[in-house]
């Protein structure tokens, strides 16, 4: 028997190494794939595989009458519907260790960015200005870090932090205190972390409690001149509020790697404002990232297709009725 595997969105070429090693596969690959391309294509597809950038929705689920999993190379699955996967036997699998580092090092970057104005240095210099007084920062040792999150990348931001000498506090409803205590992450709550934290990083899933969490409420209970790092999903932050938080000053600075829509529109209001440094959603944009979470994803379909072995599900309703 021949799968068709499809792969809408870019991935590294070793995944496309794994898939060549078996006979009972058949891959198309065209890198980055516009919807209707994928629409057309997904019409023999016992496989998917995508990053962020497909959108498997329900029309697209309703266009692949032979689909039986979805693997996603990264973490996220805001991409799918994951309900309607279920609904239709496909069970959707990702890949969440992979990319831990390549975040942990960039949500790091930002912050040392943050503290330290090198983009507006370099923008400055590159438009001709030798201007050494503006951009005066601050050091990270001594200072206090709150993590909101704290799984995979969460707990690898707390090591670096903890490297440069910071207090690391943390916030997770879903993690024991004493499983933070050897990683130097004093668990508090919420507020508490507002509070106190000079930096506040994000690293939580989009839930329906965390969606928004940052906003003008959240925003009035932080330390005057803090600054906040965005590296996980765009929609935690209420965009129009954390303007107006660096517009007063309220807020020293913020980071922004993610966007509720991607891209973003030009007009998005934490996008050209003075103490916002903006990147294009870069964090697991590694070399080494994407050969670990592309490896691991067609190892998942081949897994699954060939033996039957479905690891890393996302929606384990589907287990029941999965499609053989
Ligand atoms: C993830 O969910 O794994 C990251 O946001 C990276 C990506 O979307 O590729």
């Amino acid at each position: 028997m021949t799968y068709h595997v499809l792969i809408s969105d870019s991935v590294d070429q070793a995944a496309l190494d794994v898939f060549k090693g078996s006979s009972a596969l058949q891959v198309t690959a065209n890198g980055q794939m516009k919807r209707e391309e994928t629409l057309a294509a997904i019409v023999e597809a016992d496989a998917l595989v995508i990053r962020s950038a497909t959108k498997a929705d329900a029309a697209l689920l309703e266009a692949a009458p032979h689909l039986k999993v979805i693997a996603r190379a990264g973490v996220g699955v805001d991409n799918v519907d994951l309900d309607a996967a279920t609904r239709r036997g496909v069970a959707v699998m990702n890949t969440p260790g992979g990319n831990t580092i390549s975040t942990a090092e960039f949500t790091f970057g930002l912050m040392l960015a943050l503290a330290r104005h090198i983009p507006q240095g370099d923008a400055s210099l590159r438009g001709g200005a030798w201007d050494r007084k503006a951009f005066s920062g601050l050091e990270l040792k001594g200072k206090t870090l709150g993590i909101v999150g704290l799984g995979r990348i969460g707990r690898e931001v707390a090591k670096r932090a903890n490297a440069f000498e910071m207090t690391v506090i943390g916030f997770d409803p879903y993690i024991e205190t004493a499983a933070l205590v050897p990683l130097g992450i004093e668990k508090v709550a919420l507020d508490e972390l507002y509070a106190r934290a000079d930096f506040i990083t994000l690293h939580s899933l989009i839930t329906d409690e965390t969606r928004g969490m940052i906003n003008a409420s959240a925003i009035a209970k932080m330390k005057s001149g803090v600054r906040i790092i965005n590296a996980a999903r765009g929609a935690l932050i209420n965009d129009r509020d954390l303007a107006q938080g660096i517009q007063t000053g309220k807020v020293g600075g913020a980071a922004i790697d993610v966007y509720e829509f991607e891209p973003p529109p030009q007009d998005h209001p934490l996008i050209g404002l003075k103490n916002v440094i903006n990147t294009p959603h870069l964090a697991a944009s590694t070399s080494d990232a994407q050969i670990n979470v592309g490896v691991e994803a067609a190892h998942l379909v081949l897994d699954a297709l060939t033996s039957g072995v479905y690891q890393n599900v996302c929606n384990p309703a589907v287990l029941d009725k999965i499609k053989k």
